[in-house]
């Protein structure tokens, strides 16, 4: 090499390791932040904790989780920008609009409360519910810490009707809704699902209270896609509810009412495209988490270009940790009810919660059957 690269080489080597890492900043709290950006969600996060979800993985958490996918979802590759923006807050932004359509059912509980913190503080609408849905994870224990990128422009024009997945859907319908939409594969769809750990329907039998999709409501745990793969005996309320099926824990007492199943779910687990991805993910935590994230980080920016939004990740709370339980047949089932369609893996070995009864699930995360939830007044409101 001649003198003069040489020196030429040695002093961007120089330079290369004198240039900052990161753009750090400190915030008016002097919490340190990746880039000044970041400092308003510091406060935001406090005050939804304190004064929306309570440090809870409940209906309100839930809630804002669900939102953060009605909010991305709403746009189509195949029929441009006009029809849905993505991630951009519309669903705030045009509450008596989206909130309205039938498969957002349930969702206006969620808007009006975001709604409450958007003048407070000096986020956009996209950014607070991709930010809160965040937060709200964080309470679920074994949930990951999901990526945050904030700047997403405010909405200009609420979604179309017709861009949310629906439980009476097909499986060709979804997969193709996704593919449309986010450009995720089945695989993707399905890690996405694994946000059913902590999920509760209101819509779907409203002759119910909230009713669990599997046994660990509060928990982001892979119970879901076991329970899914088992054998339905019967319905927590009425049967023939649109998008519902019959599930294997349908007795309840009280608002502790049983499990309820949605036909999507159950399509998805046993379809020829999914049922393999769906079976994998049983008794992996780590494993079922760390797919949902990637298929969040995804979820999140649809609208966007990564390139134009500012990574603070650092500003979501870290997750409560995992409850380190192996996943396990709920007392009354075993692997006789298993119905596999996927036949290239072997199912795991998993023990039998020991009972001669349906364990009940429980309302709420503490047991109690009356649970403590926020709701501010707004001027969403659901279709039914
Ligand atoms: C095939 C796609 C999907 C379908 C058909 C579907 C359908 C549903 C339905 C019908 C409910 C019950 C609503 C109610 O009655 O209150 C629900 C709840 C929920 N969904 Fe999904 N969903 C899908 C994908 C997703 C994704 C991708 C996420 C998040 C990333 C998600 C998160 C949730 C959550 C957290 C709840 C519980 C809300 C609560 O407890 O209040 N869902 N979903």
């Amino acid at each position: 090499m001649a003198f003069a690269s040489l020196i030429a080489l040695v002093a961007l080597a120089a330079a290369v390791a004198a240039a900052p890492a990161k753009t750090k900043a400190t915030c008016a709290d002097g919490t340190q932040v990746n880039n000044a950006a970041c400092c308003a969600f510091v406060p935001l996060a406090t005050d939804l904790q304190d004064n929306l979800f309570l440090g809870d993985c409940g209906e309100d958490a839930h809630e804002a989780i669900r939102l953060t996918f009605h909010d991305a979802i709403a746009i189509s590759r195949s029929q441009g920008p006009s029809v849905g923006g993505g991630a951009d807050g519309s669903m705030l932004l045009f509450p008596t609009v989206e909130p309205l359509f039938v498969a957002n059912n349930g969702i206006s509980d969620s808007v009006n409360n975001l709604l409450h913190f958007l003048p407070l503080h000096n986020v956009t609408a996209g950014d607070l519910v991709q930010f809160a849905g965040a937060v709200a994870l964080s309470n679920c224990p074994g949930a990951p810490q999901l990526e945050f990128l904030a700047g997403r422009p405010n909405a200009t024009a609420p979604a179309i009707d017709g861009l949310i997945p629906e439980p009476q859907d097909s499986v060709d319908k979804i997969l193709a809704r996704f593919a449309d939409g986010g450009d995720f594969s089945p695989f993707e769809v399905v890690s996405l699902l694994a946000s059913h750990s902590v999920a509760r329907a209101d819509k779907v039998d409203e002759t119910i209270d909230a009713a669990p999709f599997d046994s660990t409501p509060f928990t982001f745990d892979t119970q879901i896609f076991l329970e899914v793969l088992l054998t339905g005996t019967g319905f927590p309320g009425t049967p023939n509810n649109t998008g519902e099926v019959a599930s294997p824990l349908p007795t309840g007492s009280g608002t502790d009412v049983g499990e309820l199943r949605l036909q999507s779910d159950f399509a998805l687990a046993r379809d020829a495209r999914t049922a393999c991805f769906w079976q994998g993910f049983v008794n992996e935590q780590a494993f079922m988490a760390a797919s949902f994230k990637a298929a969040m980080a995804k979820l999140a920016v649809l609208g966007h270009d990564r390139a134009d939004l500012v990574d603070c990740s650092d500003v979501v709370p870290a997750p409560k940790p995992a409850v380190g339980a192996p996943a396990s047949f709920p007392a009354t089932t075993g692997p006789d009810d298993l119905q596999l369609s996927c036949a290239s893996e072997q199912f795991p070995t998993l023990s039998v919660d020991p009972g001669a009864q349906q364990t009940l699930v429980p309302h709420c995360s503490d047991g109690a059957m009356s649970c403590t939830t926020v709701q501010f007044d707004g001027p969403a409101s659901n279709s039914s």
